[in-house]
Parts: C-alpha cells; structure tokens; sequence
C-alpha cells in the first residue's frame, strides 16, 4: 500500500507533533508516514524531538525571505520535494495564504484549542484562545480538528473532543487540560483517518 506522505509544520514545543510520532511507532497511524517535519523558526523545541526520532526536517524562517510569498515558496518546494499528500500544522504560528491554502483542498488539517466556532479565527491563538474561554465563563470548552482553507479556523470539522473547565482554571491550566485531554488523543486520530482516505484514494489511481 503506498503511504499518504505527511509534512508536519510546527513553530514551537512540538507536543502535538510528538504525539504523531508516537502513534507513528505504535502502529496508530498505519496509512501515514511523516516524511518530514518543518518548522518556522531554527529554536523549535520540536525540531529536537523530530532529530531524536531520525525524522527529516528543515526550517523556513520569514526573516530569511523577501516576502510571505517567498516564505510559503520554499515550503511548498519542499513539500514537493518530498511527494507530499497531507500537511498537517501542528502549533504552526503563521496563518497559510489563500494562494497556498487552495493549492491543497483538504489537504491540510489543524488543530485548534477550542471547539470552534467558538474562540477561533484570526487573533485567537496559544494562551489567548483559553483566556476568551475563562473570560466568556464557559463551562466546556475542548479542541477541534479541522481542515485548513481560506478562511482562518473555518475550514470543514473533522472531529472535536470537549473538555470541563473548573473552579479556579487559568488559562496556562486550561491549556494543559485541553492538550492532555482532547488535542493529543484527536490530532493521531484524524491524521489516521484523513491518511487512510488520501491513501485508498492513490491505491485506486494507481490500480
Ligand atoms: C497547541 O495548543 C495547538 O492547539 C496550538 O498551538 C499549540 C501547540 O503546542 N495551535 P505544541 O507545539 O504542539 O506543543
């Protein structure tokens, strides 16, 4: 069976691209193969956790190019470079331009720390997703998976996980929850579940 390809983009810690390697060596992630992981800024911690697993990388930095579009140039060179079927933007910190993005229809997923559509969209990022969630006074809140279009986190669901918030949360505690609850376990699963789709799909035109 001929493996759909993934690049992972990552900027920083990389926990969620940790997550995919382990399912990865368990045998969870049976029709993908990550064949490379990018990231944004040379210091990603995530760069150090792709090494240690002999996983191939290279980073793109903004400062390094003219413009936005020199910078999605070389990623895209690179993804094809690497016969890349699936993106998959793991704490990627840069929102992709729809010149990008519609390059790749339902070819690139994201996971986002909230059940969209609530506290989504431009702005909303890291810490400050979880921060509007305590603000609000919402009582659950949880993660989405999601496919990436034009729109910043309005792409088309793939799957969503809820999660409690509790007495006395802050937003670097809700953080934590929602990873170790809701982004860890989604992120593998639906890259498994998009994977097998884009895979039997080149099995049949290869047939
Ligand atoms: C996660 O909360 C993810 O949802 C978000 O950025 C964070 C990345 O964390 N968009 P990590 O780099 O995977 O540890």
């Amino acid at each position: 069976m001929l493996k759909t390809q993934i690049a992972v983009l990552v900027s920083g810690g990389g926990t969620n691209l940790q997550q995919l390697i382990n399912a990865q060596e368990e045998g969870r992630l049976p029709h993908g193969e990550i064949a490379i992981v990018i990231a944004n800024h040379a210091d990603a911690y995530a760069l150090e956790r792709a090494h240690r697993h002999h996983l191939p990388t290279a980073v793109v930095e903004k400062k390094d190019c003219a413009d936005n579009r020199e910078f999605e140039q070389k990623i895209l060179a690179l993804l094809e470079e690497k016969h890349i079927d699936l993106i998959i933007l793991a704490g990627f910190m840069t929102i992709l331009s729809a010149d990008f993005t519609s390059r790749w229809p339902k070819r690139i997923i994201n996971i986002h720390p909230a059940l969209i559509p609530s506290f989504c969209g431009k702005g909303y990022y890291g810490l400050k997703v979880h921060q509007a969630a305590l603000d609000y006074g919402v009582k659950v809140t949880g993660a989405t998976v999601h496919f990436v279009n034009e729109i910043p986190d309005g792409g088309e669901i793939i799957m969503q996980k809820a999660v409690d918030v509790l007495p006395g949360d802050t937003p670097e505690i809700l953080q934590k929850r929602v990873m170790e609850e809701a982004e860890w376990i989604l992120l593998p699963a639906a890259a498994e579940l998009v994977a097998q789709k884009i895979a039997e799909e080149k099995e049949n035109a290869n047939a």
